[in-house]
């Protein structure tokens, strides 16, 4: 929930942010138990404010605006927060003896439950800082690669993996292969998009899917893009960042062979939370990390990130449970609600183009649109200041569709209905 913060306001709320963070602390050690959701479908539970409201007193977030850009990375609620309070304690308290000892078995614990969570073998599975450190480990490591092979990517993947996709041009000798994926986008037009890649480029030997993007928030086909990636003897490196959490999918649909993902989004753990699931029979396709020691087939073996926030990854099992106790159809029910709310409003607004379908599969908590045909990065700027300055609204700016900037919006859990209903009217202040 939010408060409306209007400009003259805003001195005396950055001098209150200091006391709004150490009350929301307090408050999270106050926070009575997530009840149990009414039995519905999930769809009714979308709308059902009561449980909601509930959710939502889980996350003692800062009520001086209204945050509506939660693409970035996900709150923890109460109960992870306090099991992450617990876990630095103990760390701290037991200093070195512990991480040197029995450390080790709990973080097994903790890479069996999210084995667990993801249907596959623990020894599949390796722990980073992040997504992106999970996507460059398997982008750089991959070794099947030799001069004359081609890699593709696309314009709404992530910035850094599009990075990292473009220096295996330098490392690997490759020709790199960018498309421009079709906006307004279908289902149709985005897989066509990748079959006439691989039909005009047959040296492509790897390609970097994005699950769900970051830039106008589209669910990418990725079963069907994966099959035809296979069809064509194309490896598929899949970026699950923003879809793990978000929404309902299970890794078996996609035939996977290399996927990153991170916990601190949408599975609400700590940040410094990601995670790299290899398939066993393909962990030598990526080579070991620096001549790390270990096995060939050990997927431990394809990083070093020294010393690890040990708190954060001790509380992976906690935002698991958390995130379980929901469920991920009523939260991808609720956060889909969450921006329908929004964007039916805009939608009427002459001026505002909204760049994500509405169709189920299409589409979840993250809807990115454009004003007027504003597309540069100084006029979409300036929407998100106007909007934060004038109307307490905060959201966020992309750079990286091709056809142009656009802004960000992202609901979370916490958000009410009565915070969606703010964007319109902002809007149309800004035609
Ligand atoms: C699609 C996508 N991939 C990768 C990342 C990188 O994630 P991390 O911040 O965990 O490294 C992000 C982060 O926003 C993302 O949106």
């Amino acid at each position: 929930m939010s408060v409306f913060a209007h400009p003259s306001r805003r001195h005396f709320l950055s001098l209150t942010a200091g006391v709004a963070a150490a009350s929301s602390v307090a408050r999270a050690a106050e926070t009575p138990p997530l009840p149990t959701a009414p039995k519905m479908s999930p769809t009714d539970l979308a709308s059902n404010e009561a449980y909601w409201s509930a959710v939502a007193a889980q996350y003692a977030v800062t009520p001086a605006i209204t945050n509506i850009e939660n693409g970035y990375w996900g709150i923890m609620a109460a109960p992870v927060m306090r099991a992450y309070q617990a876990a630095t304690q103990r760390v701290n308290v037991e200093n070195t003896h512990y991480a040197r000892g029995a450390f080790g078995q709990d973080l097994n614990a903790v890479y069996d439950r999210l084995a667990k969570f993801l249907n596959v073998d623990a020894d599949e599975l390796l722990l980073t800082r992040g997504a992106s450190e999970a996507l460059q480990i398997a982008i750089s490591g991959y070794n099947k690669l030799e001069p004359g092979d081609a890699v593709l990517y696309a314009d709404l993947d992530y910035g850094a993996m599009k990075s990292a996709m473009t220096w295996l041009a330098d490392r690997r000798g490759v020709e790199v292969i960018k498309i421009d994926l079709p906006e307004p986008a279908t289902r149709e037009n985005i897989i066509a998009a990748y079959a006439s890649a691989f039909e005009t480029h047959p040296n492509i030997k790897m390609t970097l899917v994005t699950h769900l993007n970051n830039l106008t928030g589209l669910i990418h086909p990725v079963k069907e893009i994966s099959a035809l990636a296979k069809a064509n003897g194309v490896d598929v490196i899949l970026d699950s960042a923003h879809a793990i959490g978000q929404i309902d999918f299970s890794l078996a649909d996609f035939d996977a062979d290399f996927v990153g993902f991170n916990l601190h989004k949408w599975i609400g753990a700590p940040i410094g939370c990601g995670l790299l699931y290899i398939r066993k029979s393909r962990i030598r396709d990526i080579d070991r990390f620096m001549n790390e020691p270990g096995d060939e087939d050990d997927i431990r073996a394809r990083a070093h990130t020294g010393t690890l926030n040990f708190a954060a990854h001790l509380t992976i099992p906690d935002a698991l449970d958390f995130h379980e106790a929901i469920g991920i159809e009523a939260k991808e029910s609720r956060l889909r609600y969450l921006r329908n709310l929004w964007v039916d409003d805009a939608r009427q607004i002459a001026g505002v183009d909204v760049l994500t379908p509405d169709d189920a599969d299409m589409v979840a908590a993250l809807t990115s649109f454009r004003l007027d045909g504003r597309r540069t990065t100084e006029e979409n700027n300036a929407i998100v200041r106007r909007l934060i300055d004038d109307h307490g609204i905060f959201t966020v700016r992309r750079t990286g569709p091709a056809a142009g900037d656009c802004v960000r919006v992202t609901p979370a859990l916490y958000n009410a209905p009565a915070d969606m209903a703010l964007l319109a009217p902002a809007l149309r202040t800004l035609i």
